[in-house]
């Protein structure tokens, strides 16, 4: 899986921007992918993950800014840096008269890579696949798992997947978040896209989020986590007000009714927060951890650039 001296970044963007006539899929993408890592690649549809990943496999040129894979410019070494990269694409297109195994074949002389077909049977065993059927008496979740077979030929360096788990049901996912896993422990590098976090979260290392083309943020998944809110819901025996609240770190979504107060707070801000609710007499006091799509909608899911 690469050689000793490659450099730690294996993707890198300076500038990155994609127009398609007035429309901006891309604005100015600075980003660094790191050997060894799984990088997830978030953001609502027409947010511009597609195009990234394009742009990354040289299916497209940059109208502006670079993009380098182990420093190579894959619009002009394409075969170069596609000998690297296993890809899975957003819309996987087959033969459908042809078996799996036709398309396992089909890819491995492309890349000329002998063990191809034990690659194959090993991975298409834990997926639960028959390569045996025409691809086009599969099902979508099946075309799927046909799809990550075919990106993990060869035993490329860096994985790059465009909505990789759509259609697949939660057992295949747990299974396909290990071989990802997996493959970053072996010293591989991941890029996959989503657009919910709950896919990626327990399989990233770190996200990046694009919103209308544009980076809005790089996180940590621990920090992510770190920063998890909790909903409380607090009673008093008299009224009070959002005034009292105030100057807590963080709180969200503040809502006074006579003697009650609901409010989210990240759990960095859980202790600050109580600090405040015993000054006043507590009659009932509930406090749930937000599951972390919740938080991530609540940091990134406003106006592009807002938080
Ligand atoms: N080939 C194309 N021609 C014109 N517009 C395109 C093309 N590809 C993508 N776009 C536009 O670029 C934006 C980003 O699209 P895309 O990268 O597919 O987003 P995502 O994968 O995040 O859903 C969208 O507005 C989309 O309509
Ligand atoms: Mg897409």
């Amino acid at each position: 899986m690469g050689t000793p001296s490659a450099p730690d970044v294996v993707v890198n963007t300076t500038g990155l921007t994609k127009r398609f006539g007035s429309t901006v899929a891309l604005s100015d993408v600075d980003l660094e992918v790191r050997r060894g890592e799984v990088f997830g690649w978030l953001g609502p549809n027409g947010a511009g993950k597609t195009t990234t990943l394009r742009l990354l496999m040289g299916f497209a040129r940059p109208t502006a800014g670079a993009i380098r894979v182990h420093g190579r410019d894959p619009w002009r070494q394409p075969a170069a840096v596609h000998r690297e990269v296993g890809w899975l694409p957003g819309d996987p297109a087959f033969h459908d008269r042809l078996t799996g195994r036709a398309h396992v074949r089909m890819a491995a002389r492309l890349r000329r890579s002998p063990d191809d077909d034990k690659t194959a049977d090993a991975v298409t065993e834990r997926l639960g696949l028959d390569l045996d059927r025409p691809v086009g008496t599969l099902s979508r979740g099946n075309r799927q798992k046909l799809a990550v077979v075919l990106a993990l030929l060869g035993g490329p360096q860096l994985l790059v997947l465009d909505e990789p788990t759509s259609g697949f049901d939660p057992l295949v996912q747990q299974e396909f978040q290990a071989l990802v896993r997996e493959h970053a422990a072996a010293g591989g590098t991941v890029l996959l896209s989503s657009h919910v976090l709950g896919e990626v979260q327990r399989t990233a290392d770190r996200i990046g989020v694009l919103r209308a083309g544009r980076l809005v943020a790089v996180e940590e998944m621990s920090v992510l986590r770190g920063r998890s809110l909790h909903r409380v819901q607090a009673r008093f025996d008299a009224p009070v007000r959002a005034a009292d609240f105030a100057g807590v770190p963080g709180l969200r979504d503040v809502q006074v009714t006579a003697s009650t107060l609901r409010c989210a707070a990240p759990a960095a801000a859980l202790d600050a927060l109580v600090g405040r609710l015993a000054r006043h007499r507590l009659t009932d006091l509930e406090c749930t951890e937000a599951d972390l799509e919740e938080t991530f909608l609540a940091y990134y899911g406003g106006e592009p650039g807002g938080r």
